[in-house]
């Protein structure tokens, strides 16, 4: 999406090596805008668990080239497949939550098991990394497409006045390859001319929404608003959101979705106001194996520091600064699982549907029977 003008991806193939990653690193944002590049299938796990790239879509794909990154270091002959596999172990390990970093891993996988030629595995490698990439942001890209039907037909009746949508944490393009989930029907919307406001929630703890929302929806000119993440019910209740919008890290075949903590919260809230709460992914955060998100959907739990400790800019450049008493402890859960029944839709590449088993079913039939 755009930077000043200019088109970025979060993630693509160095220019004049194609044996070196480039990522944005994100744990400098807002205040800089600053390339990293990956050049061991290590370096990729640790850019993806100290959360250099995050969000669902992003760590996907990254673990696709942090697959191919292994491909290249993995030795000839019958030693090459086990150190494939000891890479996809690792890359998966590093953060639970979202599928679509085990999908990636496990379609890498997958593409080089037929195949005994170590040069021809390595190409497929890097294809199969490309495409996934490339999937993700088409997929985004049509995810607007679909969202935007929802806006627009908000848009109606409200005589001119912006369409209010509430997000939380960052469901951008820079949570994947391009466009975002959650904000991709807002750009489709606001680039077509309807007015949009956006609500956004600060995102404690890491804060994804006022260093990464905020900033990617400042960059592309979206209107928008910054607020504490206990603001929304308060939104809610005078009528100041016409619709929330969320990312999702997991959903299971029953509908129940996972995304970054206070998400469900949002959700009783948008229930009680009778504001209408959608959440947004492409297909391969669905977790087909699983219906019971509360009970099966495994929750990351991060250090207790960035509770402890909150980061920002001050006179001397950026630091992090302590909050609570020093020997106070914390807990940190990373996401919480909203069930299926408090979700209006939910907002595929392939079209909206419901959060059930049965309205999935008639979405994927070729992932779930009815
Ligand atoms: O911990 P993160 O930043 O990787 O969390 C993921 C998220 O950004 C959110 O949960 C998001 O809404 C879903 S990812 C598209």
């Amino acid at each position: 999406m755009n930077i000043d003008g200019n088109h970025y991806r979060t993630i693509w193939v160095h220019e004049d090596d194609p044996s070196c990653i480039r990522i944005i690193d994100q744990r400098k944002l807002p205040f800089e805008l600053s390339l990293v590049d990956l050049r061991t299938a290590e370096e990729t796990a640790l850019a993806i668990k100290d959360m250099w790239v995050r969000g669902a879509g992003l760590i996907g794909a990254a673990a696709g080239y942090g697959m191919y990154l292994a491909s290249l270091e993995a030795p000839d002959g019958p030693g090459f497949y086990p150190y494939m596999e000891k890479a996809a172990d690792r890359l998966i390990k590093t953060r639970p939550t979202a599928k679509n970093l085990e999908w990636a891993v496990l379609r890498q996988l997958a593409s080089m098991r037929n195949t005994a030629e170590t040069d021809s595995r390595r190409r497929i490698a890097f294809a199969t990394a490309a495409e996934i990439a490339d999937e993700d942001a088409d997929y985004c890209r049509r995810i607007g497409e679909h969202g935007l039907t929802l806006i627009r037909a908000i848009a109606a009746g409200k005589k001119g006045k912006p369409v209010e949508i509430l997000t939380h944490c960052n469901a951008g393009w820079l949570a994947f390859v391009d466009y975002g989930s959650a904000t991709s029907p807002v750009y489709a919307a606001f680039d077509e001319g309807i007015p949009v406001h956006v609500w956004v929630d600060e995102t404690r703890p890491r804060n994804q929404g006022a260093s990464l929302t905020a900033w990617e929806l400042g960059k592309h000119g979206v209107p928008h608003h910054l607020i504490v993440d206990n603001a929304g019910g308060h939104l809610m209740q005078h009528g100041m959101v016409d619709m929330v919008i969320t990312g999702a890290d997991r959903v299971t075949a029953g509908g129940d979705a996972a995304n970054k903590i206070g998400t469900y919260l949002k959700a009783l809230a948008a229930k009680d106001n009778g504001v209408p709460f959608y959440v947004a992914l492409p297909s391969s955060t669905f977790d087909w194996d699983i219906v019971d998100g509360v009970r099966d959907i495994p929750i990351e739990e991060r250090d207790q520091d960035e509770v402890r400790y909150i980061r920002g800019l001050g006179s001397q450049g950026t630091a992090s600064v302590l909050l609570c008493p020093e020997t106070t402890e914390a807990k940190n859960y990373g996401f919480d699982v909203t069930p299926g029944r408090l979700i209006t839709g939910l907002i595929t590449e392939r079209g909206i549907c419901g959060a059930d088993r049965k309205s999935l079913a008639a979405l994927f039939p070729d992932k779930i029977k009815g």
